[in-house]
């Protein structure tokens, strides 16, 4: 049975019903095709893709045009999806009116639900302005990728009293600049379950506990096919690495002992034509 398309409505919805929301981050269109067909109700293009798709160090490289590209694959993937396009580096920093082009873009180009962007309080302008042009804002504060380098690193934030409270403020500034979702990432438990509580809109989480409106994970690291670390707040479902790796193992050996490709994967000459085939064989002889 098809799902209904999900809205932002349904979203409201589910928070006020006390119902969790699944959602993962994704890059490409066979991963999405999986996530609609297990029922994920959100899905992130993100910016992670630097790491996860591209082998980049940090999200910091990535380009609005790769984003483009992986987050319409996604949507052709997940029709019924709430998808949300991350908006990469610079796609906003420079001014309200930068942000709000390349917000744009995700919708006319990747038909995107709804666009994400980092930071609190200081992007109150621009999220009023992508707002302003009827477009659907998750903020996401705590541990902002793009702004590690401020923030000494991937650390979790908010474990003092001041990082928390700035994290509060952040969260109520998102909130009052109109924004309609918000993630918290890398914080602790006892402070996103106040925010939670506290802010009307759908507070989401990643690393920040389980009294969040629902759960983001990074879909490379929960199937395991991303190598090089796993954060704290992971849960591995699958090792897809794994498995991938010992399939290609069993391919070349096969290809080694000459047990592949057999019979069966063969295209024959086809019936009656075996005569002539031989006859014409022979010419070159
Ligand atoms: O790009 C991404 O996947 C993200 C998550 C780390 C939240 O922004």
């Amino acid at each position: 049975m098809t799902r209904k398309k999900i809205s932002i409505n349904d979203l409201y919805t589910k928070k006020a019903a006390g119902e969790k929301v699944s959602w993962l981050t994704c890059y490409d269109f066979p991963t999405a095709q999986f996530q609609e067909a297990a029922g994920i109700e959100m899905i992130l293009v993100g910016d992670s893709m630097g790491m996860c798709v591209y082998g980049y160090e940090s999200t910091v490289p990535v380009t609005m045009d790769q984003c483009i590209v992986h987050t319409e694959a996604v949507r052709r993937g997940a029709p019924t999806a709430f998808v949300i396009g991350d908006m990469p580096f610079m796609s906003y920093q420079e001014s309200d009116q930068v942000a709000v082009a390349n917000a744009g873009r995700f919708l006319k180009e990747a038909y995107v639900d709804a666009i994400k962007l980092e930071g609190g309080v200081r992007t109150v302008s621009r999220i009023k302005a992508i707002v302003d042009a009827g477009i659907v804002v998750c903020g996401h504060i705590g541990l902002t990728p793009q702004s590690s380098g401020q923030l000494g690193g991937h650390k979790a934030q908010g474990r003092t009293t001041e990082s928390a409270e700035l994290v509060i403020k952040d969260a109520l500034a998102i909130q009052q600049a109109g924004a309609h979702l918000l993630l918290l990432e890398a914080i602790p438990p006892e402070l996103s379950a106040f925010i939670t509580k506290k802010l009307d809109i759908p507070v989401y989480g990643i690393g920040a506990g389980i009294e969040t409106d629902g759960q983001l994970l990074i879909v490379s690291d929960m199937i395991g096919q991303f190598q090089a670390f796993t954060p704290k707040f992971v849960r591995k479902y699958c090792d897809v690495g794994e498995i991938i790796t010992q399939a290609f193992r069993a391919y070349r050996e096969d290809v080694k002992k000459e047990t592949f490709p057999a019979d069966e994967h063969c295209y024959h000459i086809l019936e009656g034509e075996e005569k002539r085939f031989s006859e014409m064989l022979d010419k070159f002889n």
